[in-house]
């Protein structure tokens, strides 16, 4: 009896590590370990560099993934959509007013019914709260396509678009410049688990969430906070910034003019590394966050970030909805 309750724990810790209880659901980067973000990564890379005629085994074959969008979007919906027939599945899309989750019902019994037919659901929706419950009461696997409060399938390919160009993340230094957003908040979680230095810019009143500054620090994560964006991207590696006004966000109440300083234009990009990449995670206000000059000129990857979202977000499918054998 002592030998299978040992046993049992010693499995149950080795799950642990990995992150691979069941249903595996990807909600947010700060809950997952080093190890298993690496290998997700790890996996979009290799679905990228494999032909799919080259794919012996399909790792989504006779899966159907349903994707609940309750805000709009052009990369997270068609890369998911594209991704998941390359790697041999189904998509459904559901939009909100069809499903209008937790007003047509609740959103558990709407959890319950999906966890019967699919198996998996990809989310986007304007409240973090939202996706927990739906988390909470699903049998299957649950993965973020965006909320207010984050947007960890944005950095994966973010992280992957950095490496293919320049290497490893490890100790490289990262400046976000703008709003304190839901993108920010999974490029902080991402420093401390990928183990690179983040400086975040923002005025005052747009910064990160309080939470999450704890979290960071609690993590000791190499987190710089100022509200002067030169400070943030002086000799930075890589440059981040993205819209002042996120999806559902009431733009009246936001004074914009506090942004303006924190445009990333020529002059700003003059100050980070003379080799810095420029990230936005797209939709782009050109002459808002960021001049055309800069998001189109030669230290910009937003084109190989976005083509990015379809492998990693690959690596994500197959981690959370492929049969345990695909994992190994
Ligand atoms: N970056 C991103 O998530 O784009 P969409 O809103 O178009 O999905
Ligand atoms: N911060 C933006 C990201 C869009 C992909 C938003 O939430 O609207």
């Amino acid at each position: 009896m002592k030998r299978l309750l040992s046993l049992t724990i010693q499995w149950a810790r080795l799950l642990e590590e990995l992150n691979m209880e069941y249903p595996r659901h990807f909600l947010d980067l700060d809950r997952f370990n080093k190890k298993t973000l690496r290998k997700i990564l790890s996996m979009g890379v290799y679905f990228k560099n494999t032909p799919l005629s080259k794919l012996t085994r399909k790792p989504l074959a006779n899966k159907t993934v349903a994707m609940l969008f309750e805000k709009p979007s052009t990369r997270t919906r068609v890369s998911f959509e594209v991704g998941i027939h390359q790697l041999g599945g189904n998509a459904i899309i559901l939009d909100d007013s069809m499903t209008q989750l937790g007003r047509r019902e609740t959103i558990a019994d709407v959890a319950r019914v999906l966890s019967r037919y699919v198996d998996g659901i990809i989310i986007r929706t304007d409240n973090s709260e939202k996706l927990e419950e739906f988390q909470r009461n699903s049998s299957i696997p649950v993965i973020n396509g965006l909320t207010n409060n984050s947007h960890p399938c944005q950095i994966m390919a973010d992280i992957m678009t950095y490496e293919e160009h320049r290497g490893n993340i490890l100790d490289r230094s990262v400046a976000w410049i703008g709003d304190g957003n839901n993108v920010a908040v999974s490029w902080v979680h991402a420093a401390s688990k990928f183990s690179f230095k983040i400086s975040i810019a923002t005025p005052p009143d747009f910064g990160l969430p309080t939470d999450v500054i704890s979290w960071a620090k609690n993590e000791r994560c190499a987190l710089k906070i100022t509200a002067d964006p030169v400070q943030a991207i002086s000799n930075a590696d890589l440059v981040v910034t993205d819209t002042w006004v996120s999806m559902g966000e009431k733009i009246k109440k936001k004074n914009l003019s506090l942004l303006e300083p924190y445009q990333v234009n020529s002059d700003l990009m003059h100050k980070a590394a003379s080799d810095a990449l420029f990230m936005h995670c797209l939709p782009a206000n050109r002459g808002k966050e960021v001049t055309t000059k800069v998001l189109d000129g030669t230290q910009s990857v937003v084109w190989d970030e976005a083509e990015n979202r379809l492998h990693a977000q690959k690596g994500i499918l197959a981690w959370c909805i492929a049969e345990n054998q695909f994992l190994e």
